[in-house]
This record gives C-alpha cells, sequence and structure tokens, in this order.
C-alpha cells in the first residue's frame, strides 16, 4: 500500500543495463588452501561461495567500457549521444585523471563530460542519484552511470578477515529522459563522518605520505573492523530504502524487490526483515561474487533484469552502505 503522498513522477529512467566481471574465480576451497578459514565458516557468516578476481595488468576501465559497451546497446543509445559518464569507484586506474575519463576516451564518447565519484560501496547509487538530479534539471538528456571495483589487489590475502570478502567488477546503466510514469522515482544519499576508522585503504593517499626518499609509509591494504561495520549495517540500510521510498511516495509493502548491496548475506536478510520484505523478494549474488563495493548494485540489477526476475512495472529498490559511512537508496521501476 502506498504511503499518502502521491507517486513521484519520474524525470530520468535506466534504459540499458551491463556488466563485466573477470572470467578467473576464486572459490571458498581455494581460499582454505591460502588462510585458516573454511567454505563452512565463509558460507555461513556471509554468504559468499566464490568471488572473481582480476589479472595482473587488468584495469579498472577495461571492465568499466565492457560494461558500458552492453548498457549502450540495449539502450540503443550510440556514445556521442552521451552528455555524461559518471563512475562511482575507489579503485581508479590512476590517481588522475580520473577513471571515466579513459571510459569517455574508448567509447569515443566526445560530447560527454565525465568524472568519477568517491562514495565507497555506495559509489553507483552515489552517481545514480547525480544523473538524476543532472537529468531533471534539465541540463542533460543521455548518461552513464557505472560502480567498478578492483577490490582483490587491495585486500591482504594473509588477513582472513577480510580476504574471504571481495571481489571485483563493474555494472553499468544508461540513463536517459524518463517517459511516462516508469523510471527512477527517487534517489537518496547521506554519510556520516563518524566511521572512517573502521574501514579504510590509506592507499597511495597523502595520508600515506610519501617521504623525501619516496618511501611509502602507509598501508598498503584496505583495514576494516568487520564487528562495528555490522553493527551499523542494518540500521543505515533500513533508513536508507525508508527515506528512498518516502521520496517515491511508497512504502516498504510496495516492494517487489530490494536490491542490497551485497554485503554480507545475513546483513541483506536482518535489513529485509526490519523492512518487513520477505526472503524472496530479496535479490542476492553474492554467494557467486562476493562484495564488489559500487559494482554490486549494477551487477545485480543487470543480472535480475537479464534473468527475468526484475520485471517492466515492478518496484526496486536498491540500497547501499559502505566505509565513511557513506550509504543511498534508490527506487526504480523499469
Ligand atoms: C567480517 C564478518 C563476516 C565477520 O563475521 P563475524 O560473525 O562478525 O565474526 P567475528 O569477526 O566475530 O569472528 C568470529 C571468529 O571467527 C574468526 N574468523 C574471522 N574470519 C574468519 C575466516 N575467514 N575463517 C574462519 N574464521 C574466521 C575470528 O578470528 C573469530 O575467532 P575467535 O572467536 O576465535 O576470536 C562480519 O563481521 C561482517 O560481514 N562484517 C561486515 C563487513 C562488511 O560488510 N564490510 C563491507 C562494508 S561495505
Amino acid at each position: 500500500m502506498s504511503s499518502n503522498k502521491p507517486i513521484r513522477i519520474p524525470r530520468a529512467r535506466i534504459a540499458g543495463v551491463g556488466k563485466a566481471v573477470p572470467d578467473t574465480i576464486l572459490s571458498n576451497a581455494d581460499l582454505e588452501k591460502i588462510v585458516d578459514t573454511t567454505d563452512e565458516w565463509i558460507t555461513e557468516r556471509t554468504g559468499i561461495k566464490e568471488r572473481r578476481i582480476v589479472r595482473r595488468g587488468d584495469k579498472t576501465s577495461d571492465y568499466c567500457i565492457r560494461a558500458a559497451r552492453d548498457a549502450l546497446a540495449e539502450a540503443g543509445v550510440e556514445p556521442e549521444e552521451l552528455d555524461f559518464i559518471i563512475l562511482g569507484t575507489i579503485s581508479p586506474d590512476m590517481r588522475f585523471p580520473a577513471t571515466a575519463i579513459f571510459v569517455q576516451e574508448a567509447l569515443n564518447a566526445k560530447n560527454a563530460t565525465a568524472w568519477d565519484v568517491s562514495a565507497t560501496c555506495s559509489g553507483f547509487l552515489y552517481s545514480l542519484y547525480l544523473a538524476e538530479a543532472i537529468i531533471a534539471l534539465g541540463r542533460a538528456k543521455k548518461g552513464l552511470v557505472l560502480g567498478a571495483e578492483f577490490l582483490t589487489p587491495i585486500t591482504d590475502f594473509t588477513d582472513r578477515a577480510t580476504c574471504v570478502l571481495f571481489g571485483d567488477g563493474a555494472g553499468a546503466v544508461v540513463v536517459t529522459e524518463a517517459e511516462g510514469d516508469r523510471g527512477i522515482l527517487s534517489t537518496y544519499i547521506g554519510s556520516g563522518g563518524n566511521a572512517s576508522h573502521v574501514l579504510y585503504s590509506v592507499g597511495h593517499g597523502t595520508a600515506g605520505s610519501v617521504n623525501q626518499l619516496g618511501e611509502a609509509t602507509g598501508e598498503r591494504y584496505l583495514q576494516m573492523n568487520g564487528n562495528e561495520v555490522f553493527k551499523h549495517a542494518v540500521r543505515i540500510l533500513v533508513k536508507s530504502a525508508k527515506e528512498a521510498l518516502d521520496i517515491a511516495g511508497l512504502t516498504a509493502a510496495d516492494v517487489d524487490w530490494l536490491v542490497p548491496h551485497q554485503a554480507n548475506l545475513r546483513i541483506m536478510k536482518a535489513t529485509a526483515e526490519r523492512l518487513g520484505i520477505p526472503p524472496e523478494k530479496v535479490f542476492v549474488n553474492i554467494h557467486k561474487y562476493g562484495n564488489t563495493s559500487s559494482a554490486s548494485i549494477p551487477i545485480a540489477l543487470e543480472e535480475g533484469r537479464h534473468d527475468g526476475s526484475l520485471k517492466d512495472g515492478q518496484v526496486i529498490c536498491c540500497i547501499a552502505f559502505g566505509g565513511g559511512f557513506t550509504w543511498g537508496g534508490a527506487v526504480i521501476r523499469f
């Protein structure tokens, strides 16, 4: 049953979806040979059975370009028609230029403006928020929104508490002006600024304080206090769903599919339960890919559309949270 508000008229819609994941599979059995863990522990605690991992020499943009080409073909949009390319990523090809620039170059999207958004696992929904707003303002008609992540290269494969969780991949959607009542019914984003110590990666950032001899002193790998993240995740995700649904003029009872960021099956189930959404309405593919950060929602949208689960006219509620903390939600009707 809808809330008392009228259902929001969409200004933008998703016209095509695409994904690209590495061919190489790292299974739980493979991880048993690398760290002190078991398939049983990983499956019970996370829902993950395997994840995809990139090969040396692969670049984030390579996967973005493949995902983008599929999304553009499905939407029937030519690269030169694109007004913008927004990429949510925390694992760019280079410090600069933005990885979205490499995507622009490869697609020859010469009329687009391209940039990256750094919002951890909420990166795709942050980017979709911008895309919707830009189109709603009448500043653009067509754009490409991506979420892509190479997390395994920044994961410490001697640390069993983190290395079992993450995977690599990319997803893309083409966003165009809406027609009729189908489209993006709402987008919502937020950040806390209170948990930057719980989940982070110094990497090549200035906090890594490279000294005059060029010696990096920062931590190379992603750092995480998993229990602390877990404690806040469900509350943040529930809030994100409620806010996005409220903006759309809908409630949890209207949701045909909840498409959560795929971080942990227990987090997804607990979130759905608190929202009163039955488990069969929760889209899950974490068993195949692990946590691919900002790529997880567009990969899920691509799979759900192409396997026939996410049907035209259904109400789809996407929610994400990530390091920072960051969070976001979007309600979509294809
Ligand atoms: C990481 C996570 C799976 C750990 O699950 P948990 O049930 O909280 O497990 P704990 O961390 O309490 O650890 C329980 C035990 O398992 C052990 N353990 C940790 N990782 C293990 C692994 N891969 N294999 C086997 N045992 C493991 C711990 O050492 C601990 O052992 P102890 O009891 O002897 O000390 C869980 O906290 C989580 O998913 N957090 C959210 C992480 C996340 O989503 N991050 C991304 C946000 S976008």
